[in-house]
């Protein structure tokens, strides 16, 4: 039994021999905020977009939500459209994707996707809302979180406050340019 259909509640019993791995990526300000409260990302250095497009291309698929979606899909610098890897946009509405892209309307329809095109991992880059989803289903099994020496007062958070806790273990750290420090963790 695998949960309801549309369901995001993800079994791992039966089925966690084809869930692929489910890698959430985002950047932050050291105090854990991924956008200022308009969506901008202005505060952000553009390490972190090469970096996601290198862990998307490698992994070959990524997801987002509708409105990392919206905010994007016009953009010419950080094209989302020109990442070589298979694209998923998670949103409850029956919207019609943009060429190139799969609409899931809930994590395990993106999960099954993923697994139907025998892909053994997936970039989560959320924003908060799709983040928080995906934990409250289970789904991460990795984090990779890039922190940018800032600050900001107000904004969006990595995961919204959820009464969830994931538990991690350090996989590894790495420093990107003078000041950025990637934060690699396996959720247990
Ligand atoms: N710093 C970073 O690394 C980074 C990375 C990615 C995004 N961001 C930022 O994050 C911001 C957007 O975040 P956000 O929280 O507003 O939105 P979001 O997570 O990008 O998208 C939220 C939308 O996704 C859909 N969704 C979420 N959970 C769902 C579920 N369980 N089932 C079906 N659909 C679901 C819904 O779309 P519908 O309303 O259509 O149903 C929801 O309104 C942007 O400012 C973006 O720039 C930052």
């Amino acid at each position: 039994m695998i949960g309801n259909p549309g369901s995001d509640i993800y079994h791992t019993v039966n089925y966690s021999l084809m869930k692929p791995k489910v890698i959430l990526f985002n950047a932050c300000t050291v105090n854990g905020l991924i956008a200022r409260k308009d969506g901008s990302e202005d505060f952000l250095s553009d390490v972190h977009w090469k970096v996601f497009v290198r862990l998307a291309e490698r992994s070959g698929c990524f997801i987002v939500g509708r409105n990392t979606f919206d905010l994007y899909k016009d953009d010419e610098d950080y094209s989302l459209d020109r990442i070589r890897a298979e694209k998923i946009v998670v949103s409850h509405r029956g919207i019609a994707p943009a060429q190139g892209w799969y609409r899931a309307r809930s994590v395990k329809h993106a999960l099954d996707l993923v697994s139907k095109w025998k892909k053994k991992e997936v970039v989560l880059s959320g924003g908060s809302l799709l983040n928080t989803a995906f934990v409250k289903a289970g789904a991460v099994d990795e984090m990779v979180v890039n922190i940018d020496p800032t600050v900001i007062g107000k904004g969006m958070p990595l995961i919204d406050p959820v009464s969830a806790q994931l538990n991690l273990k350090l996989l590894g750290t790495k420093k990107l340019g003078d000041d950025i420090v990637q934060l690699r963790y396996k959720v247990i």
